[in-house]
């Protein structure tokens, strides 16, 4: 680590509005203080530099304040343009985190802070999207020697990383976090709902009720989203390519359709897919004036903006994280965030109880790491006794028990020679 106070912020004025949101986040994520309790006990970071390339909101706040009581030293960047909240980041600048994040970073700021993360020489790298993992394998080379392993947070980072491991173009292990039961079965589902949900509320309040809401991607994010939606009283519509997932969502009671038909009926459409050029020009000359578009995929690519552009005569930005678009046609469109994670542009991200389990599995994965001797180059699944320990841990802070299997249950469960009686 070089030196101690180095980073680059908005401003340090915000950091008293930021201690007082990362002490409500805090309030509200009892498995990783309780983790956080331990690491100062233990210090099993001890000395480690940690590079972490993270949304930098409340939660990851505290999330940083865990690893530190371990001992470890934090290089911090956001891992969106858009998603630093800034008071955040200076609370933690103020703490001496050296992070180098600020909301509305154009892409060489942004990856100018990536590249900051990487002068650290971390030992270990937490992702989100892996853009640093990305950075650190094809520009800065140099400082993958001082790596011993890496974290991934999101669906789309392990996309890339498995995509990186089948070419033998990964040159460390990393975890995917994101695979964990406890991540991407609550951060994901419910994390990404609620939060899609808020993003699209703050940028535009309008009713949802009697809304015809389109979700495009039936994975983890769209099941949430979908669900939440129905919740407010809106009319779900689903578009899907994998025939497996649009069967569950008419099942779970969604009208499944393809985009070309969703395009003409929607007020709402939201991309959750993962994948790229989702919402294009054939889908955006069909849609109805007023159609309000936005996107809660981890890049800003599912929706292609450059189609809307090329059929726009002119677009103002009406309120915050809302633009609107005059179309050749005379319909007006209106693009939330600029197609950029709405949950995180324009609202907060996910709940803090969600990060809770999604860091907690983070923090835990850092520490088995430092421990871990020597593991093959792939990418890992979350050891089974980390993803069960954060449910457990979790329950408890619910305060729900669960009933344990009888001698006899864990005999018969294992077993093959009782059938029929
Ligand atoms: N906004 C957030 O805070 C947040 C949180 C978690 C994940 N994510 C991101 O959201 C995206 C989705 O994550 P997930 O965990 O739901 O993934 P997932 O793999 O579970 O689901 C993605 C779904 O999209 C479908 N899909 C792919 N291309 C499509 C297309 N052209 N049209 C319609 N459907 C299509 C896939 O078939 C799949 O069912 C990823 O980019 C992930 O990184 C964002």
């Amino acid at each position: 680590m070089k030196c101690t106070m180095d980073f680059k912020v908005k401003g340090l004025s915000l950091a008293e509005q930021g201690d007082l949101l990362i002490e409500w986040a805090s309030a509200h994520m009892p498995v990783l203080s309780q983790i956080k309790q331990r690491f100062e006990k233990e210090k099993p970071l001890k000395g480690a530099v940690l590079g972490a390339c993270l949304h930098v909101t409340k939660e990851t706040a505290v999330l940083v304040q865990a690893l530190k009581a371990g001992g470890a030293k934090v290089a911090l960047c956001g891992s969106n343009p858009l998603s630093t909240q800034d008071e955040v980041a200076a609370a933690l600048a103020k703490t001496g985190v050296n992070i180098y994040a600020w909301r509305g970073e154009t892409t060489k700021e942004y990856y100018w802070c990536v590249n900051k993360v990487i002068d650290h020489n971390p030992i270990i790298t937490l992702d989100d999207g892996a853009d640093l993992v990305g950075t650190l394998h094809s520009k800065r080379t140099e400082a993958l020697k001082t790596v011993k392993g890496g974290t991934e947070e999101t669906t789309t980072g392990v996309v890339r990383l498995k995509a990186m491991e089948k070419a033998k173009a990964l040159k460390y292990p990393i975890i995917a976090v994101n695979d964990a039961h406890t991540k991407h079965l609550f951060d994901n589902r419910y994390g990404t709902g609620q939060s899609t949900i808020d993003g699209i509320l703050r940028a535009t309040n309008v009713l949802l009720a009697g809304k015809n809401f389109v979700v495009c991607g039936y994975g983890w994010g769209g099941r949430g989203l979908a669900t939440r939606a129905r919740g407010m009283g809106a009319h779900v519509v689903v578009t899907e390519v994998n025939p497996v997932r649009a069967l569950e969502a008419a099942m779970d009671g969604f009208q499944v359709m393809s985009l070309n038909e969703a395009a003409r009926m929607g007020d709402i459409f939201v991309t959750v897919t993962g994948d790229t050029s989702v919402i294009r020009k054939e889908h955006v000359v069909k849609m109805k004036s007023g159609a309000i578009l936005a996107n809660s995929g981890h890049f800003n690519v599912e929706i292609k903006i450059p189609d809307i552009e090329s059929l726009a005569v002119s677009k103002r930005t009406l309120r915050s994280n809302l633009e609107e678009y005059k179309l050749k046609n005379g319909k007006r469109l209106y693009l939330l965030a600029e197609g950029r994670l709405v949950n995180l542009a324009s609202a907060e991200g996910h709940p803090s109880e969600v990060m809770d389990m999604s860091f907690a599995n983070q923090a835990l994965c850092a520490e088995y790491l430092m421990k871990t001797q020597r593991l093959e180059v792939k990418v890992y699944d979350v050891p089974k006794e980390i993803d069960d320990m954060v449910a457990t841990l979790k329950l408890k802070s619910m305060g729900m028990e669960i009933d344990k299997l009888t001698a006899e249950q864990s005999k018969y469960i294992a077993s093959w020679e009782e059938g029929t009686i």
